[in-house]
């Protein structure tokens, strides 16, 4: 057993219904303690309040944007809250999107703001407060794991293929997965494991129902993917050993069409 508390970060955590949140349960029941990142103050404070009713140490750290002082500030509070000598960050999601889905000439700078904001801006700047803290751990060699932590990046469909209404949110989703293979290769040296997820299909949420007006497919799991599955794919990836890690998952109902 390491002699440290491993501790998980997520970006992107939602209305406490999706996948960042229940990535913070499952990875809960692995004994990390958690850091919750979100900009939506009040759902943050209830996810605090739910994992810790069962005991996790968890602590929700609201941020106003993904900008990079938002996020520097956000990681110097869960250095304070958890610190080194007893805490060891070894695993963080980013998992922060923007959705847009307009025809071309429909889409605002405001729309391009905020893809900008939550694609690149704080892909960029979770990604460098996150290997920066890597970069300090010891590599952690508990099963032949042989990994100093591991950031995973939440892609979709969109991260590889646009689309006749999805200029704007593919290319923030291309920057980021483009961000995740060359972090990959730049620190799959030191040990330090990058993944990238594409989820393709609709996931399962209450915000997603009322999206999209609760279309049937939702009653299904051959036709869509419940934030759980996903989770449990995420915690497989942190627990992959130093020689056979993924970089690229993708993630698909067994039904669905592609
Ligand atoms: C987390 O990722 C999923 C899948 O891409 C997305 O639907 C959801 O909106 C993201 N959560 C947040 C808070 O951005
Ligand atoms: C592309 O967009 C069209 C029109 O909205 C849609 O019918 C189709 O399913 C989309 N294709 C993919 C691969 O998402």
């Amino acid at each position: 057993m390491p002699s440290f508390k491993p501790l998980l970060v997520v970006a992107g955590v939602g209305k406490g219904g999706g996948t960042g949140a229940a990535t913070a349960r499952a990875f809960a029941k692995e004994g990390y303690s958690i850091a919750l990142i979100a900009r939506g103050a009040d759902s943050l404070k209830s996810l605090e309040d739910e994992l810790r009713a069962s005991g996790v140490e968890a602590t929700a750290f609201p941020v106003t944007s993904y900008e990079h002082v938002s996020l520097r500030s956000a990681f110097q509070a869960i250095r304070n809250r958890y610190p080194a000598q007893q805490y060891s960050l070894r695993a963080a999601l980013y998992n922060a999107s923007h959705w847009v889905r307009k025809p071309f000439l429909e889409i605002t700078p405001e729309d391009i703001q905020a893809i900008t904001e939550t694609s690149i801006n704080g892909g960029f700047a979770f990604a460098k407060e996150v290997i920066s803290e890597y970069k300090n751990n010891e590599i952690d060699n508990t099963d032949g794991l042989g990994k100093r932590g591991v950031l995973i990046f939440t892609g979709a469909t969109a991260s590889v293929r646009g689309n006749t209404t999805t200029s704007a949110f593919a290319a923030g989703k291309f920057a980021l997965r483009a961000l995740s293979q060359s972090l990959a290769k730049e620190f799959g040296k030191d040990n330090i494991h990058v993944s990238h997820a594409i989820v393709d299909g609709a996931i399962v949420t209450p915000q997603g129902r009322e999206q999209f007006n609760n279309p049937p497919i939702y009653d299904s799991q051959d036709q869509s993917l419940t934030p759980e599955g996903i989770s449990a794919a995420y915690v497989y990836l942190a627990k992959q050993p130093r020689s056979a890690w993924t970089w690229e998952l993708d993630l698909r109902p067994a039904h669905e069409k592609w």
